[in-house]
């Protein structure tokens, strides 16, 4: 890309930007999986601003487009959406499903699988309806929309294989007991097939992920820094989830909505190369701070500071060797907390 990063790991770059023009950067075809959650259509307006749900999908329909073309045949693009309501009414805005119609319609995506984000640790809202009227249940759960440009995108699901139940695992241990291979009223044939163990059930498309992470190395340096922590950060476990059944090791991930960046920290971590587009520099900044789970908070205050102060492209010399001015750091010191979410 021409600009220049703020700064860069062993396997991924962080700019400070617009992504609708950094993304006229990147060339056709070069991207493995577009992984991002753009502000939502809110009431309450969050601090980096959302947009009205009425203007919305003209508003993202831009990127929507240059995402197509930047996504290989074999990509996929993920995009995360949490519902809303309508201004001032207890009805629900329909402009996530709005977005879905439009990416397909008009741009030409396929919907590989619609996902749902059950964020069992989300606080009850809009305060009107649910807490003070009681006229409408907690909304927990997000859209995830799984775009590809085919209707084969690359994806290995066996990646991400969620834990047996214990009902499954004494089934496992003795088939015969539980088991009798047979039709199903429902027409589904249950072969004995069905008590091998093949290290993992199939996930469904309902995750389950509590957003409550509280002692990450990124809130931890933010609170002894006195940095604000972004407000709307993915828990890993969602990036990771999609990284693994959607990319090989070595693959190119990006998020053009990257906050905290925790898509770039889950891909770093998996082994995969990653972009992340951020207008806002103090988030960016600040996500640095997931790299650096290793260090003394007065180095990680002193790349903090290189970073607030330089123009964007000088300050990757902490990170990167090559630069000889500013204290060099191998990029493969920089410590990677290890995430061990699902068996590979
Ligand atoms: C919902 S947050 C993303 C949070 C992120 N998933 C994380 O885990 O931290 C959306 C982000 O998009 C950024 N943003 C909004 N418009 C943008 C644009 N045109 N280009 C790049 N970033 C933008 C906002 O500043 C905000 O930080």
């Amino acid at each position: 890309m021409q600009s220049k990063p703020l700064y860069r790991t062993a396997s991924g770059h962080a700019y400070v930007g617009d992504s609708l023009e950094l993304l006229l950067e990147l060339p056709d075809n070069s991207i493995d999986l577009v992984l991002t959650s753009p502000p939502f259509a809110l009431q309450r307006q969050k601090t980096y601003g959302n947009v009205e749900e009425t203007e919305y999908v003209q508003w993202i329909m831009p990127f929507g487009l240059e995402v197509f073309r930047v996504l290989k045949e074999s990509g996929s693009f993920v995009l995360d959406l949490g519902g809303a309501y309508r201004s001032g009414m207890p009805s629900r805005s329909l402009y996530n499903f709005r977005v879905l119609l439009a990416f397909c319609d008009e741009i030409g995506f396929h919907l590989a699988e619609d996902f749902y984000w059950f964020n069992p640790a989300k606080l009850p809202s809009p305060i009107e309806w649910v807490n003070k009227r009681k006229i409408r249940a907690k909304d927990s759960v997000n859209t995830v929309w799984w775009f590809s440009k085919t209707d084969f995108p690359k994806a290995d699901v066996r990646k991400v294989l969620a834990p047996y139940s214990d009902r499954m695992k004494k089934l496992i241990k003795d088939p015969e007991k539980f088991y009798t291979p047979k039709k199903r009223p429902s027409g589904h044939d249950i072969s004995a097939e069905f008590g091998k163990d093949n290290g993992g059930a199939i996930p469904s498309n309902l995750l389950s992920i509590p957003n409550t992470d509280s002692n990450s190395s990124y809130l931890r340096l933010c609170k002894e820094l006195g940095l604000e922590r972004h407000p709307a950060r993915f828990p890993l476990e969602l990036p990771a989830f999609f990284i693994k059944m959607l990319t090989d090791e070595g693959d190119v991930v990006l998020d053009i909505f990257g906050g905290s960046n925790a898509t770039g920290f889950a891909a770093e971590t998996l082994r995969r190369n990653w972009l992340t587009f951020e207008t806002e520099r103090k988030y960016l900044v600040s996500s640095v701070l997931r790299f650096l789970g290793g260090r003394k908070v007065d180095e990680a205050r002193s790349i903090i500071c290189g970073l607030q102060t330089s123009e964007s492209g000088s300050a990757v010399a902490f990170l990167h060797p090559q630069n000889r001015d500013i204290e060099p750091v191998e990029p493969k010191e920089i410590r990677m907390r290890q995430i061990p979410i699902f068996n590979e």
